[in-house]
């Protein structure tokens, strides 16, 4: 679904709203917080696999010769570490044979700024379609970051994809990589004045391994 702004697109489905619900209840424990990252993921990883390319093939049924079809895309999942993690195993049950990258970024809590501590990617990095995943876009300066570090190592087909984003964050990276389309969980209202996002799921890396 189409949004106020012109690079995010809202996945607007039920399964989604009940996950979000989930996730955005304080009292919901680690693993269950997991499950409903994974369910979402699958949503997103089915949308985005929407604009895949394939190419036919001609297969043998038990009956009769007939045409098949494989994705000739090569599609790499970067995500950004620690809570991207979370997301890795619903884009890969779905989008089975994706290489997967990582980005270590943390935010340092006064200057809200990201600060690299990992980086590896797969070598098709500069061929394949990169859908960065990172469950949350406040301010919007870690996704920034990371996609400067995979254009610097060049990738040139990007996307991004996150559980919850913030206007702030979404303002953000439109400046500063217009052509990167953003598709999302939910759009939230505002950040606060810790970066947090609002009402949010609180601290995203956390909430996913239990280090509240
Ligand atoms: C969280 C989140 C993003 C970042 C978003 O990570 O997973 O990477 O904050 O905030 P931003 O848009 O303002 O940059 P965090 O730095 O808390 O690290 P963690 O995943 O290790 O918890
Ligand atoms: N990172 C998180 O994990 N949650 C927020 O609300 C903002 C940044």
């Amino acid at each position: 679904m189409t949004t106020q702004f012109p690079n995010f697109f809202l996945i607007d489905h039920p399964l989604i709203k009940r996950d979000m619900t989930v996730l955005r209840d304080y009292s919901t424990p680690p693993e269950i917080f997991r499950e409903a990252v994974k369910r979402i993921s699958h949503i997103l990883a089915v949308e985005i696999s929407k604009d895949l390319n394939t190419a036919e093939f001609e297969i043998e049924t038990p009956l009769e010769k007939t045409i098949g079809f494989k994705i000739i895309d090569e599609v790499v999942l970067v995500p950004v570490l620690r809570a991207g993690l979370g997301m890795v195993t619903g884009f890969l049950e779905i989008i089975t044979d994706a290489k997967v990258g990582h980005i270590g970024l943390q935010r340092d809590e006064t200057t809200l700024k990201p600060v690299e501590y990992y980086y590896k990617t797969p070598k098709n990095i500069n061929t394949a379609k990169v859908i960065l995943v990172d469950p949350m876009l406040a301010t919007g300066g870690s996704a920034t970051e990371a996609l400067n570090y995979l254009k610097k190592r060049g990738a040139k087909n990007l996307m991004f994809a996150c559980l919850v984003a913030a206007p702030e964050g979404i303002k953000k990276l439109n400046a500063h990589h217009p052509e990167v389309k953003i598709i999302g969980a939910a759009l939230d209202r505002e950040l606060n004045n810790k970066g947090y996002i609002l009402p949010g799921l609180g601290d995203a890396g956390d909430r996913t391994f239990g280090t509240l």
